[in-house]
């Protein structure tokens, strides 16, 4: 069976999705992760990141696997760094790209194949997996998603203001919605899933239910 868990950054997305992976034993797919991991590899071997087609060769040519929570690239443990800034930064150019895009279609479709999966993105339920038997769009207002992830760079010790993190995040969701390919979407037959004053436990519960009503 395969899950999909779409929406935009600080919905709660990522925690929501490892924790009912976690819960039904089946396999989480972090495919931001898997951006980020192109983009990275691009800053270190220097591929310039307007070269869209370069970036899609660099793409296929990757070796991208998730191991007991770490996420590897040809091997080597990139769990940290494609976490940091400037590879944020960088996963835009490269997750606009469409040439990138396909080549990351495929790759997740083969790594989902056979597996019950918990995949989670932005297109994972509108494009990779137009078959998926639940799809979950996750979703909260925007005011709280800045108040969830101001609290977190609060605790890393940022000293950005909410202000701060606010227009950062509708940067990032004008770009997400905005991107020609793989734009960030429900699909049609989403279902919905509002978690303003919802806690983690919460909106857990929810979607073990929406599981159970889903099973094929
Ligand atoms: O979710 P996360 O912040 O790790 O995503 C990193 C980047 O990859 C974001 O810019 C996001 O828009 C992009 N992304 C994407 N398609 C996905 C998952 C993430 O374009 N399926």
């Amino acid at each position: 069976m395969i899950v999909t868990l779409d929406g935009p950054a600080g919905a709660g997305k990522s925690s929501a999705a490892r924790a009912l992976a976690a819960r039904l034993g089946w396999w989480y797919m972090d495919t931001g992760a898997m951006y980020r991991a192109v983009a990275l590899a691009a800053l270190d071997r220097g591929v310039p990141l307007t070269d869209g087609g370069l970036l899609a060769t660099l793409a296929e040519s990757l070796t991208i696997e998730f191991r007991d929570g770490r996420v590897l690239v040809d091997g080597h443990d990139v769990s940290e760094t494609i976490r940091t800034e400037w590879v944020t930064v960088a996963t835009r150019p490269v997750a606009d790209e469409p040439r990138v895009r396909e080549v990351m279609k495929h790759l997740q479709r083969r790594l989902a194949a056979g597996r019950d999966v918990v995949t989670e993105g932005r297109d994972q339920g509108s494009v990779v997996f137009p078959g998926a038997d639940l799809k979950v769009y996750l979703t909260a207002c925007a005011e709280e998603r800045a108040r969830r992830r101001h609290r977190e760079e609060l605790a890393r010790g940022s000293t950005a203001s909410l202000a701060d993190v606010l227009a950062a995040q509708n940067r990032r969701d004008d770009g997400d919605r905005g991107r020609p390919v793989g734009a960030m979407r429900p699909a049609d037959d989403a279902v919905l899933l509002e978690t303003d004053g919802l806690s983690p436990e919460e909106v857990l519960d929810r979607l073990v239910l929406l599981v159970a009503e889903h099973r094929p």
